[in-house]
């Protein structure tokens, strides 16, 4: 079954896990209000551009005991930058901040079942937002 066709005509294949938490983002903060009341509770915070399509994503995290309590993030990205960082943020959730920096986007896109080749660059939007996240995190300990 075929999805979104490319502007080249190609068709882009997404996987069910894509599609999932796409049409389901997870720690997704939706609304302006949502996101700035949050801001206001997280412990750090990292905003990324992609030089490849000019999209924006900014990760927030809450971060107890050396762990990441809990992480959150508003994009102004595609399908495959929301479904990514949804799944990130489920990844990340839990982990010892050393563990959840190992993640790379390869083992995001693993995890969301491959992601079309093109599509690649939005995968890595969550994980360097993520790692800014961390380093303005750490500023403050
Ligand atoms: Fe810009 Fe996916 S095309 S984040």
């Amino acid at each position: 079954m075929s999805d979104v066709k490319s502007k080249t005509g190609k068709e882009w294949f997404y996987s069910e896990r894509v599609k999932d938490h796409f049409f389901n983002p997870r720690n997704i903060l939706k609304t302006k209000e949502e996101a700035k009341k949050y801001s206001k509770a997280a412990d750090g915070e990292g905003e990324v551009g992609s030089p490849a399509c000019g999209d924006v994503m900014k990760v927030w995290i809450k971060v107890k005991d050396n762990k990441i309590k809990d992480c959150k993030y508003q994009t102004f990205g595609c399908a495959s930058a929301i479904a990514a960082t949804s799944m990130f943020s489920t990844m990340v959730i839990g982990l010892k901040i050393e563990d959840a920096l190992k993640i790379t986007a390869k083992d995001i896109t693993e995890q969301l079942g491959g992601l079309p080749a093109r599509k690649f660059h939005c995968s890595v939007l969550a994980d360097q937002a993520f790692k800014k996240a961390v380093k303005d995190y750490r500023k403050t300990q």
